[in-house]
């Protein structure tokens, strides 16, 4: 039976229907186009992506949206302007020298990476690009780029407008201005990766984890305070370092609680992981189309250690290892390759300057993905499906490089042991055991599966704080409490010296009328044998 078309017609009806009473639930009240401003001071592409893709939404939505990075859209969209500003970035000679398996520790480069950052913000704040807009303009709400930055809250009294912080990665102590309860005896820090259950040595060790957590941030707020004071100076009647975090209305970062533990989340506390993932992935580049094609009968394999890392600065034995082990697959490859030659290039390899990540990964004959493990390259690739092969080489790459190994859908080759023997072995084991891709499979549905996706969350939080006004009504009382205070050991104390001071005061009254009522006893006594 072939459906009639007038069924058709009514379904199609029925559909458009839904579309619109979905629409009206998601997004109640619209609001009236809102002028925002995102502000994101960063070196790196991957993190400015899931802003971008809000933006260009928010933008579609008849807002007025204007972005401050070095990352222009390649392809402008109406309502969307793009301010480029670009400070110098002393993260490349960092990132080199990782590459080249450099002998600073990663303690040692901590201080270094803080400082870039901090500059790097200060650079782009005042550039004469961002100093122009703040004269000639007013916004309704400010986005800003947040991580090793903090005195960037500034720019919210700067503006003299809500604002919301956006980070590209999980919740931490580092980030959380809204003060979400930290939850030390149940919630896994990351460095201890994801538990079934919270034992005591988990928990001993998850307090070690969290203070040096404390101190780091402890550290980074000491260098912010300098440039908070240089740039939002009192005697111009900016107000405090405190009070401005404390006035964050809202913050956005990209993570989801498949990816770590469920936790206490606060309402202004919003996972919005995948942002920058499309639903449906765009059109590929013709010459990647082909290639990817053509890998029918073995599969594909993508390679790339993300935006920051470059592979052409990999120490010299250890990009032979790679060239190894992928010359002799039968698999196609594709390597984000950061220079127009790769010398000894295999003849089964493609390479690509920048390469549309999240569409190669969709590809369905893409079979692994060889990866830095940073969080957006681990999370795209869970999105798709893909198992992977991790080299983590600093910050945050090996604690998710570990998670995934967890779950059973990849495998791990750390930096410093890299040789074709291990990398080899890894690769073979994930491509010829499909339990990785199942399992990966599985992990991406739960984390698909929501009452919102993350951009339409994004979106709606987005506009009720500029409905509301920064929607003061959701700041988080215990966000004002010192730790004293938050947990209860000013009260607790309170307790114990008013305990201390009844237990005296009985004391004392009752020895006073023993002592009567003895008396009289005694006095007694005496009278009787007397
Ligand atoms: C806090 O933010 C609101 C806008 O959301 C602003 O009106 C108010 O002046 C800010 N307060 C401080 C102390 O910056
Ligand atoms: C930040 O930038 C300003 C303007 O370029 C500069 O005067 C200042 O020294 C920089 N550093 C700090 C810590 O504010």
């Amino acid at each position: 039976m072939v459906p009639s078309v007038d069924r058709m017609k009514s379904c199609s009806f029925l559909l458009s229907i839904a579309v619109i009473v979905a629409a009206t639930v998601l997004f109640p009240d619209e609001v009236e186009s809102a002028k925002i401003l995102c502000f994101f001071p960063s070196p790196s592409k991957s993190h400015v992506l899931g802003p971008q893709r809000l933006l260009k939404n928010l933008a579609n939505r008849g807002h007025e949206v204007t972005m401050v990075s070095e990352f222009p859209l390649t392809k402008p969209v109406k309502n969307y302007r793009d301010i480029y500003v670009q400070a110098e970035n002393e993260f490349a000679a960092i990132m080199a020298e990782v590459m080249q398996g450099g002998n600073q520790s990663m303690i040692t480069m901590i201080p270094t990476a803080i400082k870039a950052s901090l500059e790097y913000t200060n650079k782009s704040l005042n550039s004469p690009q961002f100093q122009q807009l703040i004269r000639e303009e007013r916004f309704d709400l400010v986005i800003l780029g947040f991580f090793m930055n903090d005195f960037i809250v500034g720019v919210g009294p700067l503006l003299k407008c809500p604002t919301i912080l956006y980070y590209s990665a999980g919740l931490s102590e580092l980030v959380n201005v809204v003060g979400n309860p930290r939850e030390i005896a149940s919630v896994p820090q990351a460095h201890l990766g994801r538990k079934s259950s919270m034992t005591f040595f988990d928990r001993l060790m998850n307090v070690v984890l969290n203070l040096m957590e404390t101190l780091f941030h402890t550290y980074i707020q000491y260098q912010s305070r300098i440039y908070y004071r240089n740039n939002f100076p009192s005697e111009k009647g900016f107000p405090s370092y405190e009070e401005a975090k404390l006035n964050v209305s809202l913050l956005m970062y990209n993570s989801h609680f498949t990816q770590t533990s469920p936790r206490p989340l606060l309402p202004n506390a919003i996972e919005v992981g995948g942002l920058q993932i499309k639903p449906e992935p765009d059109p590929l580049p013709e010459e990647i189309q082909a290639w990817l094609d053509g890998a029918e009968e073995h599969g594909a394999i993508f390679l790339s250690f993300g935006s920051n890392l470059k592979s052409s600065t990999l120490q010299q034995e250890k990009l032979e290892a790679i060239i190894g082990t992928l010359g002799k697959l039968k698999q196609r490859v594709i390597w984000k390759w950061d220079t127009d030659r790769m010398p000894g290039k295999p003849a089964n390899v493609l390479v690509g300057k920048w390469l549309p990540q999240d569409d190669i990964l969709a590809h369905t004959n893409l079979k692994l993905f060889i990866t830095h493990g940073g969080q957006g390259s681990v999370t795209e690739a869970m999105y798709h499906g893909v198992p992977i092969v991790g080299i983590p080489i600093m910050a945050d790459q090996d604690t998710n490089a570990a998670q995934v190994v967890r779950d059973g859908w990849g495998e791990v080759v750390p930096f410093d042991e890299l040789t074709e023997a291990k990398l080899t072995a890894a690769v073979q084991r994930v491509l010829s055991d499909g339990k990785y891709s199942e399992r990966v499979k599985q992990i991406a549905t739960l984390f698909r599966d929501r009452p919102h996706s993350a951009l339409d969350l994004a979106t709606y939080w987005v506009e009720y704080v500029v409905r509301h006004k920064g929607a003061k009504h959701l700041h988080y009382l215990g966000a004002d409490l010192n730790f004293m205070q938050r947990s209860l050991i000013d009260v607790a104390a309170f307790v114990a010296v008013a305990l201390y001071v009844i237990y005296k005061l009985s004391r004392f009254t009752l020895g006073k009328i023993k002592k009567v009522v003895c008396g009289r006893i005694r006095r007694e006594n005496k009278l009787k044998f007397n």
